[in-house]
């Protein structure tokens, strides 16, 4: 990829309100001459361009090193942005969207001929969501256009929740970055396909299984979710993803974390620990990351991206996880190690 001069616009609360508005026209304009640009979500950093505009889209992929068999999510300002994208849109859509849009749920509908087939991946559903991230939103209305964004990191490296990380990643391959501080939820959104007879969680996310199951009354889980060697329903699924460069292991015992640790350092190795706030003093290793705190699952997600890159930066070459409550959120969590892991387990 030749090289681009990335811009860096600062909206954090901090900048004068002036100048927020400046730099979100002057982003929303760049989006729509399409160009790409990252900018934050409630959930993670995306990586937007115009919808409409093949050859945005096709950049958007560029950048990322993202295989194109992998679709991406519309972002939309308002439901007047979906009547242009779907062929229908189901009741139970009409509820799900009352109840958690604007927010980290994505809903898989039947595409229209206008969405381009490099935004589905040649699939004849398209991914939308609208966030609730207030700079989200207001670059999407002052683009004018539906914004098709996958997370704004490197393909399989993990999803960036601040400016730096995909200053990191990227800096040199988009036009911009919308620095909007620190993202809330940290994990992506559900996504969920409401195209079939019963709605299926494809990816577990910032909504939970609990509160889908409140609105739609019975909610399936996708098989490969479940271990069962089926092949996933969501493309991105299939591959390793959230990884860190040194090498994951999950471990749910607490003291046999100590130990691998222990033998690993002996072999030479730098070993990294991922735990909560309230074992952070009780392991001995060369860096200990504490993720969130017990009991908390919402602290945990917020953190765990920032958690697995700071292993990265610290050049640690063995990183043992402790596992954490599959509840709420803690599905989403523990999706996303286990795909950083690889699958290494230890029960
Ligand atoms: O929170 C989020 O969802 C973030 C922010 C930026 O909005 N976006 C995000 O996008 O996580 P990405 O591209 O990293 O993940 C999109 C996921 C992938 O697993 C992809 O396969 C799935 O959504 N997906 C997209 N379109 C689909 C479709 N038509 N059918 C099934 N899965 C789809
Ligand atoms: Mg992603």
């Amino acid at each position: 990829m030749s090289y681009i001069q990335t811009k860096r616009w600062n909206v954090n609360k901090s900048a004068n309100l002036q100048n927020i508005e400046m730099n979100l026209q002057e982003a929303a304009n760049l989006i729509k001459d399409g160009h790409v640009v990252a900018f934050p979500t409630e959930t993670v950093y995306g990586l937007g361009g115009n919808a409409l505009d093949p050859q945005a889209v096709t950049d958007i992929f560029k950048a990322k090193g993202r295989p194109n068999d992998n679709p991406l999510i519309v972002h939309i300002a308002n439901r007047d942005g979906l009547n242009e994208l779907v062929t229908e849109i189901p009741p139970i859509a009409e509820k799900l969207m009352d109840a958690y849009w604007p927010g980290p749920l994505t809903l898989i509908f039947h595409a229209n001929n206008k969405v381009p087939t490099n935004v589905t991946a040649g699939l004849s559903t398209v991914a939308i969501r609208m966030p609730s991230h207030p700079v989200a939103r207001e670059l999407l209305e002052k683009s004018r256009v539906p914004v098709a964004a996958p997370s704004a990191n490197l393909s399989g490296r993990p999803s960036p929740t601040t400016a730096d990380h995909v200053w990191t990643d990227l800096e040199g391959r988009i036009a911009g970055v919308v620095d909007g501080g620190a993202t809330g939820v940290g994990v992506e959104s559900t996504v969920l396909d409401i195209s079939g007879e019963v709605p299926m969680i494809l990816r577990p996310g910032g909504i939970t299984r609990e509160e889908l199951t409140e609105v739609c009354g019975h909610v399936e889980l996708d098989g490969a979710l479940m271990d069962d060697g089926q092949a996933p329903k969501s493309p991105g699924m299939k591959y390793t993803h959230y990884a860190p460069k040194g090498s994951l292991t999950l471990v749910r015992d607490w003291e046999l974390i100590q130990e691998l640790a222990t033998k690993a350092r002996a072999e030479g190795k730098r070993v990294g620990v991922l735990t909560t706030e309230e074992r952070v003093n009780h392991y001995d290793a060369d860096f200990v990351y504490a993720c969130g705190s017990d009991g908390d699952l919402k602290t945990t997600a917020a953190l765990l991206y920032n958690g697995l890159r700071a292993f990265d930066d610290q050049e640690i070459d063995v990183i043992f996880s402790e596992v954490f409550d599959e509840r709420g959120v803690g599905a989403a969590i523990m999706n996303r190690l286990e795909k950083a892991a690889g699958g290494r387990m230890i029960k």
